[in-house]
C-alpha cells in the first residue's frame, strides 16, 4: 500500500514517521529528499528551504521528476512518502501533488496531519536547523485550512481517503499509533 503523509512545516511529520517505523514495518521515502537531489544536481540550490523559492515550472519539474523516482522506488510492501499538501511560494499556495505528479504515485491513503497553530509556531523557532519562513500564528492555521482542502481534491481525484491526526505536543507515540491502524 502507497500512503501519502501531509503536514505543513515543523507539524512533526518526520518525528512521527520515526515513531510509526517502530510500530509497522514502512519503507519511509521523503519527496522533498527527491526534489533536493534533483535539484542540487543541478546546481538550482544549496539548501532544501530554498527550493520552495524557485520559480514555479521549475518546481513543477522537480517534483514530476520525485515522483517518477518514487514510484520507482515503492514498488512493495507498505510505502510512506513525506511530503506537503501546498508549498508556501511567494507568489501563493501552490499544489504539493498536481494531478500529473498524483497520477505517477497512484496512491491508497493520505493522512494529514495537523496540530495546534500555536504549537507549530514554536516548534518552528526551536528548531535552528532549518530556515522556515516567519509565519505568524495565523499564517499557520491559514496554512493548515489550505491544505485540509487541496487534501480533500487529491483524494477525490485517486478515490482514497484522508485521515486527519493530531500531533498534540508531546504526544509523538499516539499520533503514530493512530496512523498505524491504516496499514492493519
Ligand atoms: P521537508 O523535508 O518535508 O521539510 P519540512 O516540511 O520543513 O519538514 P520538516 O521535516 O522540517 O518538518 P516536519 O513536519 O517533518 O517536522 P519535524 O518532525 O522535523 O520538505 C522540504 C522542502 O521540500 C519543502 O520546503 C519544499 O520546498 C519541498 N517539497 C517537499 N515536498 C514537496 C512537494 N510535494 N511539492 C513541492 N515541493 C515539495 O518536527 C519539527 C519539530 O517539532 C522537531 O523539533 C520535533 O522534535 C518537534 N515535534 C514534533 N512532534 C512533536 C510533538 N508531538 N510534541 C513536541 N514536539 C514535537
Amino acid at each position: 500500500m502507497l500512503c501519502i503523509v501531509l503536514g505543513i512545516p515543523g507539524v512533526g511529520k518526520t518525528t512521527v514517521l520515526d515513531a510509526l517505523s517502530e510500530i509497522v514495518a514502512i519503507k519511509r521515502l521523503n519527496f522533498g529528499d527527491y526534489m533536493f537531489k534533483e535539484a542540487e544536481n543541478r546546481g538550482l540550490v544549496t539548501n532544501r528551504d530554498e527550493m520552495r523559492k524557485l520559480p514555479r515550472q521549475l518546481q513543477i519539474e522537480l517534483q514530476e521528476t520525485a515522483a517518477r523516482h518514487i514510484h520507482e522506488d515503492s514498488t512493495v510492501g507498505n510505502v510512506v512518502v513525506d511530503t506537503h499538501a501546498s508549498i508556501k511560494t511567494p507568489q501563493g499556495y501552490m499544489p504539493g501533488l498536481p494531478e500529473q505528479v498524483l497520477r505517477a504515485l497512484n496512491p491508497d491513503a493520505f493522512v494529514l496531519i495537523e496540530c495546534d497553530p500555536q504549537d507549530i509556531y514554536n516548534r518552528r523557532n526551536r528548531d535552528s536547523s532549518r530556515s522556515r519562513d516567519p509565519d505568524s500564528v495565523k499564517d499557520i492555521e491559514e496554512h493548515q485550512m489550505m491544505n485540509r482542502a487541496f487534501s480533500a481534491v487529491y483524494a477525490d481525484l485517486t478515490n482514497s481517503t484522508v485521515l486527519i491526526v493530531r500531533n498534540e505536543e508531546g504526544k509523538v507515540k499516539e499520533t503514530a499509533e493512530t496512523i498505524s491502524k491504516i496499514f492493519k
